[in-house]
């Protein structure tokens, strides 16, 4: 959708501001801004670059000031227009919200193995306070020392059949669709070549829109595909694919015990084995 813009400046159709058609609405740290970035290079989506936080946080604003003061992107009858608020998943009540508001709206959910996507949680808040405290710290004794008032928010993100619950009772299983944080790592284009028929966009992304980049360490997309000449890979930010800590095998093991029973019920919930650790 690069230069949307301009490749509709020859014809008449006229650009209006949508309500998005498409929310990924988690998990936080699964690949969100991966995934929403590699649906971006089809050319019928646009996505909105921002996390709106409109369901979560602005709700009472209306959703007209969603669609136009917060400037959902121009677009034309043929393009979809996606966005993506990570804490959507997490946040009871907004399901309901965003069915209501929007009610042919289609939900994305792109899930990690809980310890990983823990990881890199930490990892990011480390990124933004050096001085965090330890990870076992936070994962083992910061409960007991507050009496469990607020236990470790991003331990909670992981447990994930709790929070899917919410969104299975407002919408359709066939109105969602859940990707594997994992898959879109190793073999992004399988993933929205599913995504592509999950929404009935026409079929448009190749693996050659994916190339390695050693230095990233990740796959990263190819700008122009169809053009050698110009083609130019454009990975995701620093902030995208972070080295993590060496996080202690014991806390490791502590944690996959916590998860391991709640990932079997998320499997059977949705239907999908995920394999993530025992
Ligand atoms: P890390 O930075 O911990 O490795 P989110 O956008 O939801 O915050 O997710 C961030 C995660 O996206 C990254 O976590 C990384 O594992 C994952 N990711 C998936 N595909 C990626 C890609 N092609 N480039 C960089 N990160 C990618």
């Amino acid at each position: 959708s690069i230069n949307n813009s301009i490749i509709n400046n020859n014809n008449t159709e006229t650009l209006t501001s949508k309500l998005p058609q498409v929310i990924i609405a988690g998990v936080k740290k699964g690949g969100t801004k991966a995934l929403l970035s590699f649906l971006d290079l089809h050319p019928h989506v646009r996505a909105f670059r921002f996390e709106s936080h409109f369901f979560d946080k602005h709700f009472n604003k209306g959703l007209e000031w969603y669609r136009l003061v917060y400037q959902m992107p121009l677009t034309s009858s043929s393009e979809l227009t996606i966005e993506k608020t990570p804490s959507y998943f997490v946040t009871p009540g907004v399901p309901r919200r965003i069915r209501e508001g929007i009610p042919n709206v289609k939900i994305i959910l792109v899930f990690k193995d809980p310890i990983t996507r823990l990881v890199s949680d930490y990892t990011q808040t480390m990124s933004k306070y050096p001085n965090i405290r330890s990870f076992y710290y936070h994962a083992f004794l910061r409960s007991k020392r507050e009496r469990n008032k607020r236990s470790w928010k991003a331990l909670d993100i992981g447990i994930y059949h709790k929070h899917l619950q919410r969104w299975l009772e407002v919408f359709d299983r066939s109105d969602m669709y859940f990707m594997s944080g994992e898959t879109l790592i190793t073999d992004p284009a399988y993933e929205l070549q599913k995504v592509e028929k999950f929404l009935n966009l026409k079929p448009f992304i190749k693996r050659e829109h994916f190339v390695f980049n050693a230095k990233k360490g990740f796959l990263c997309p190819v700008i122009n595909a169809t053009d050698i000449t110009t083609t130019r890979m454009k990975c995701l930010g620093d902030s995208k694919g972070r080295s993590h800590p060496q996080i202690h095998p014991i806390s490791l093991f502590r944690i996959s015990s916590f998860y391991h029973p709640l990932n079997l019920i998320f499997y059977q919930m949705t239907g999908i084995n995920f394999n993530w650790t025992e």
